[in-house]
């Protein structure tokens, strides 16, 4: 191969008159390989804003010659994945709520879709794993349940939220604890015995006498909703006092606020989602998910 020079010689190429300590700046044109890919990027880019959506109007962009649309192909995703899981959907809504989980295609789907919704819906309250928060939120993986553990009570729970009258239209989970210090029911006194009483049915350590007193406190004004011996009733979501778990706090000072102004703790329906998001399939596959967790109990 000769040789050839990459640039003509300083006499043949006009400089660009600038010269320091004798170092002249020649004008040699840019390489004709570097012009021509620059022309033709030039090119292409003219004709890409032509082809796709690309300059910005009034309201939105031109369309485009080619008639491309991100929005419409991930439109167009969600439709054809839809009508995938269509008949799935289908089935879980008219199935038997006990029969799902014993159906190995139903159960599949509804625990992968229900873990899917506790993630977006329910793990900002009940937590990631649904151990719940403290003072505030309920696990759902013990065997305790305010409002009943089986897959139709977890259902009904999730369909109407807790306490909310707009979508508890046959107020089910309504139940609501007096506020006995507030609203001027009890003395301090009552209730202070009264938590002694509790803390007696709970196994701890408690004040004897006052515990004595606050047993006629109790039955007077708590056996109603938590029963006479305290265990508690799932219809009026009132919460059985004779284990260790508690929503708001065993300790007398948690009690003696529980009683003064009562809780009245609130869910959303279906964690607030909006009922196009997470409809009927979705609330079912994600009650399965939930008895699944290993409070869930027998249904009658
Ligand atoms: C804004 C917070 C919040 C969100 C979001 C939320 N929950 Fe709840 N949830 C609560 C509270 C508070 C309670 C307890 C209410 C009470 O005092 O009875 C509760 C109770 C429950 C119960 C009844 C527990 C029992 O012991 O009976 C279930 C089941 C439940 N939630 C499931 C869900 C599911 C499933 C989702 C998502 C679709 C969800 N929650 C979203 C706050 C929330
Ligand atoms: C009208 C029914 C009703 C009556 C009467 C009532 N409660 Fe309750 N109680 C509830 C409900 C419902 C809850 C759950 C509150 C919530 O989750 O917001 C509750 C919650 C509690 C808790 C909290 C339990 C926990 O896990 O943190 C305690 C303690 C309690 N009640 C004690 C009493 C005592 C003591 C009395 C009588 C002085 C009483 N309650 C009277 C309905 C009632």
């Amino acid at each position: 191969m000769s040789k050839q020079p990459i640039s003509k010689k300083k006499d043949q190429v006009e400089t660009t008159g600038h010269s320091w300590d004798g170092i002249e700046e020649l004008n040699n044109p840019m390489p004709r390989w570097w012009l021509w890919t620059f022309y033709a990027c030039v090119v292409w880019a003219l004709a890409y804003t032509v082809a796709y959506p690309a300059w910005p109007l009034i309201n939105g962009a031109t369309a485009g010659l080619l008639g491309k649309s991100t929005r419409a192909d991930v439109a167009a995703e969600i439709v054809r994945f839809e009508e995938a899981n269509a008949g799935i959907k289908q089935r879980l809504v008219e199935a038997e709520l006990t029969e799902i989980s014993a159906d190995p295609e139903l159960n599949s789907y509804a625990q992968n879709a229900g873990a899917a919704v506790f993630r977006t819906w329910c793990a900002q309250c009940h937590g990631a794993g649904a151990q719940g928060a403290e003072s505030k939120y309920p696990s759902l993986l013990d065997d305790s349940w305010l409002w009943g553990g089986t897959i139709e009570d977890i259902h009904t729970t999730i369909s109407v939220g807790i306490r909310n009258e707009e979508t508890d239209e046959d107020f089910v989970r309504q139940g609501q604890m007096t506020a006995f210090g507030r609203d001027e029911l009890l003395s301090e006194e009552e209730i202070r015995q009264a938590v002694a009483f509790v803390q007696k049915l709970s196994g701890q350590e408690h004040d004897a006498a006052l515990a004595e007193a606050g047993a006629v406190v109790f039955e007077d004004n708590c056996s109603s909703c938590h029963m006479e011996d305290g265990t508690g009733e799932q219809t009026l979501g009132a919460p059985n006092l004779t284990d260790a778990i508690w929503l708001y706090g065993g300790d007398a000072e948690s009690l003696y606020e529980t009683l003064w102004n009562g809780r009245a703790g609130n869910m959303p329906a279906r964690g607030g989602a909006p009922e196009g998001v997470v409809d009927e399939a979705m609330v079912r596959a994600v009650a399965t998910y939930v008895h699944s967790l290993g409070g869930g109990v027998a249904s009658e």
